[in-house]
């Protein structure tokens, strides 16, 4: 299956991402994970999205329309995947429907107050990238990944002033795609201001 998850930051993507390839077996395609992993490495990709990311703007149209075509040629995103903060703007959706077929486009639904309460307690391992907050989803031992160990850190673009402009950024540029998807019938409403585990049953209801 060819999924997309759409919703605001912080409306719990990444989460329930993790949560859905375990269980449909196909990989999560996080462009937001793609870009750290280019300003982690130093690549020239990384230099130049790294600012961006940390205003929370977006990455320009082109840069990630080639990162997506690359990722989505590889093997393992054959029997499906979920592109997780991909597409962002109508331009990228139009570009994505040039080579791929979307079976279903699931939009998280949140408050803003909601949103701006996870990003500021959110944690993420530096080594293997998985999610934690602080109260809603704290790791066992504080500062230390549960499941590897790592080293968990705060996102730059965690800090209220960035979390305001991606929320601004999401409305004028994202939300748009609402309506882009619901117009082409693939689009699939979730209240995802619950647990994750109530998120993750509504997704495999609207997807039966
Ligand atoms: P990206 O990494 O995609 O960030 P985002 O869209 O802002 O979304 P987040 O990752 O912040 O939120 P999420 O929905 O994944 O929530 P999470 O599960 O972590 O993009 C970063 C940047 O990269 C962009 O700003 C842009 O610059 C660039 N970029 C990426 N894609 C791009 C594109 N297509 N075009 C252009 N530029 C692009 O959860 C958040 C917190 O809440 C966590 O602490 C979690 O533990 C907690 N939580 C989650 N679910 C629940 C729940 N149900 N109950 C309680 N707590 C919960
Ligand atoms: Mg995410």
């Amino acid at each position: 299956m060819n999924l997309i998850f759409l919703g605001a930051p912080g409306a719990g993507k990444g989460t329930l991402a993790t949560l859905l390839s375990k269980e449909y077996r196909i990989p999560q395609i996080s462009t937001g994970d793609l870009f750290r992993a280019a300003v982690k490495e130093g690549s020239e990709l990384g230099r130049q999205v790294r600012g961006i990311m940390e205003k929370g703007e977006l990455v320009p149209d082109s840069l990630t329309v080639e990162l997506v075509k690359e990722r989505l040629s590889k093997p393992d995103a054959r029997g499906g995947y979920i592109l997780d903060g991909f597409p962002r703007t109508v331009a990228q959706a139009d570009a994505l429907a040039e080579f791929q077929k979307i079976d279903a486009v699931i939009n998280f639904s949140i408050s803003d107050e909601l949103v701006i309460r996870r990003l500021s307690g959110r944690r993420v391992c530096r080594s293997c990238g998985a999610i934690y907050h602080i109260e809603n989803m704290p790791p066992k031992v504080e500062g230390t990944c549960d499941r590897c160990g790592g080293e968990l850190y705060i996102r730059d673009d965690d800090k209220i002033d960035s979390i305001k402009n991606r929320l601004r950024v999401y409305k004028e540029q994202t939300e748009p795609l609402i309506a882009y998807y619901r117009d082409r019938a693939v689009l699939r409403e979730i209240d995802s201001s619950k647990s994750p585990q109530d998120s993750l049953a509504q997704i495999e209801s609207v997807l039966e």
